[in-house]
């Protein structure tokens, strides 16, 4: 048949029974008019099938004003610009005048995505996508008021999200650091901004004062690793005679009004971000790329407290607890939802890429380690074998501390790859992570009522694909 008459082929039926159209009134319709009603507008960028899938489940689960309030995927409803939206419009994250173009052409891509709120302080490897995960708060039923646990939360993106949500969160994590990182940019949602602009004018003595302040490689035992508590990372290092060395102790101090616990925290994180850049990149010193990553944290909080000043609701509280997610110190039942995205095996050593911070907060990594799920044993082997032992009382806390009925969602990478090596089988030959995770989530008592697939891009990764396992705790019979 010529294409023309193929253009012209009537409405009718095909074979198998099915409605068939014509090519012009097929393309006249989108997927997004296909799916959802009209009144929703979704968030520019949304360009891959699992998004398309959760902002379905969104569109169903979701009442408008709900969408309006705390819908992931929607720019508006009707008339009304969702409170998403107005986070995330205007100018992303701000950048150096020195960026390069490719660093800022990400920022604009992933506007809707990760940079908006105090997501973009520290940028943690491993860490969630706060669009996605803002989507399975909502996916998982969660509701304000209610108290969502992440028991591996990293830099504290569940946090955050539940907190701009109204819904109350506990984070539990086994290194002091992230507690730390957690806590700050959770906290930073409310910072009071005089005191954050004034930390910009004197940034060189802001500066001073930590670099002052670095110890040696200490790697004895703070008191944060002693006691489990944030806040002594902050007395600690507000002691003299703590970790810093005497000779490379030069006095000075933070300008007034900037000692106070959370604005210093914020600034430590900066500095301690900055530490990071200045030691990968040789191009700026630790100075330069302090001020200007100072004046990007500032910017961020000032562009989501602007947001957050016209929006109602209340914010949810957030506790970000030192801890092990083998043995969690929470009574049964006392959770409306988990979260959490685990180590993927051995995939990454979070205690070597933190090496640097956990010692300048004095923290023993040696010690650390030897909590770290993925990070025990002797050899790969060992590692793989640990792992798998240790998420599994990981997934048998979680069914314990959940309330009947309600979800527990972890999204985890396959990692056959580096499973194989360590197995010494061929990829295709091993239990990806997930498939392990899918079934000692069932052992321990969840049942899995949802897997979406997710594509992970970028040729530096060896992981090409990411799931996201959704199960229910089983209410006793
Ligand atoms: C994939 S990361 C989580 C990233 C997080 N979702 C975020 O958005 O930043 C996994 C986390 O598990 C933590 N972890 C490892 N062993 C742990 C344990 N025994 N108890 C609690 N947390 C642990 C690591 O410190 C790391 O932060």
């Amino acid at each position: 048949m010529s294409a023309i008459a193929q253009v012209k082929a009537p409405v009718g039926q095909a074979p198998g029974g099915r409605e068939t159209t014509s090519p012009v009134q097929a393309l006249g319709e989108t997927v997004a008019q296909r799916l959802f009603p009209g009144h929703l507008e979704l968030v520019p960028g949304l360009n891959e099938v699992y998004e398309l899938e959760l902002a379905l489940c969104e569109s169903r689960i979701l009442t408008d004003s709900e969408i309006v309030r705390h819908g992931a995927y929607f720019a508006s409803v009707g008339e009304t610009p969702t409170n998403h939206y107005l986070m995330c419009r205007g100018e992303p994250l701000r950048v150096a005048d020195h960026s390069s173009s490719r660093l800022r052409s990400f920022f604009q891509e992933n506007q809707f995505k990760t940079g908006y709120g105090t997501h973009g302080l520290f940028p943690y490897r491993g860490k969630f996508h706060p669009q996605m995960t803002k989507a399975l708060l909502n996916i998982m039923g969660l509701k304000p008021g209610e108290t969502v646990l992440d028991p591996m939360m990293g830099s504290g993106t569940v946090l955050i999200e539940a907190r701009l949500m109204g819904i109350h969160s506990t984070g539990v994590d086994a290194s002091p650091f992230c507690v730390f990182m957690a806590k700050v940019k959770s906290e930073a949602i409310t910072l009071s901004l005089a005191p954050l602009r004034a930390a910009l004018e004197a940034s060189e003595q802001v500066f001073q004062f930590f670099s002052s302040r670095s110890p040696d490689d200490g790697g004895s035992k703070s008191p944060a690793t002693a006691t489990g508590n944030v806040s002594d990372l902050r007395k600690w290092s507000d002691e003299p005679g703590g970790r810093p060395r005497k000779e490379h102790w030069t006095v000075v101090d933070l300008p007034d009004g900037l000692e106070a616990g959370p604005v210093r925290d914020f600034l430590l994180l900066a500095y301690l971000d900055s530490a990071g850049y200045a030691e990968r990149s040789q191009r700026k010193s630790h100075l330069v790329q302090f001020k200007s990553i100072l004046e990007r944290y500032v910017f961020s909080v000032e562009k989501i407290q602007r947001v957050l000043s016209g929006v109602e609701g209340d914010l949810g509280t957030t506790t970000p607890t030192l801890g092990d997610a083998r043995k969690l110190r929470m009574h049964d039942e006392c959770v409306d939802g988990i979260l959490f995205s685990p180590p993927y095996s051995f995939a990454l050593d979070y205690v070597s890429n933190d090496a640097l911070h956990l010692r300048y907060l004095g923290i023993d990594v040696d010690e650390l380690r030897s909590n770290m799920v993925g990070l025990i044993g002797q050899t790969p082997r060992e590692r793989v074998e640990n792992y798998r032992r240790d998420m599994e009382s990981v997934l048998g806390e979680c069914n314990r501390v959940l309330r009947a009925g309600r979800l527990c969602t972890i999204v985890v990478g396959t990692n056959n790859n580096q499973i194989g090596k360590a197995l010494d089988l061929p990829p295709e030959k091993v239990q990806g992570t997930d498939e392990f995770l899918t079934e000692a989530g069932q052992r321990q008592g969840l049942k899995l009522v949802r897997t979406f697939t997710r594509q992970i891009t970028g040729m530096a990764n060896t992981m090409r694909t990411e799931s996201i396992l959704v199960f229910q705790k089983i209410p006793d019979a």
